[in-house]
């Protein structure tokens, strides 16, 4: 997945960690297909899933400093990807069981709860957070 210009929110704070989280979900990405021995899927997910806290918290420091009224809406799609990610997360323990590193299974799983949803909350959601913060940070 490419961090790609109509993808930005016009704040360049915010857009730098979007480039970085996209860095940490192509590893991810890249670990689940090419299988836990060789990257180990646990550590990048740990990683993301800490750049991912952080990256939502600063979302939300904005928000609320400058009032922002679509905050609790923001912030519920926030917590709906945590939650998500946490399904992912124990979907892990199943590689030796079932699914297996580089399976199928995983893979669209992880495309579907990690990059779909990324893409969609920046084209929308994080874009029009831009648009207010505009001329305020
Ligand atoms: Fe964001
Ligand atoms: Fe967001």
């Amino acid at each position: 997945m490419k961090w790609t210009k109509d993808l930005s929110t016009g704040i360049e704070k915010i857009d730098e960690q979007h480039r970085e989280l996209f860095e940490k979900i192509n590893d991810l990405v890249a670990a689940v297909r090419q299988g836990v021995c060789k990257y180990k899927i646990s550590d990048v997910i740990r990683f993301l899933e800490e750049y991912v806290v952080f990256h939502f918290g600063e979302e939300e420091k904005y928000m609320q400093q400058f009032g922002y009224p679509g905050y609790q809406v923001h912030k519920a799609y926030h917590e709906k990807f945590i939650e998500n990610f946490n399904e992912l997360k124990k979907e892990l323990p199943k590689l030796e069981g079932g699914k297996k590193p580089g399976s199928y299974d995983l893979s669209v799983m992880t495309n579907q709860v990690v990059v779909d949803w990324i893409l969609d909350h920046i084209a929308k959601v994080d874009k029009r957070l831009g648009e207010f913060l505009k001329g305020k940070v």
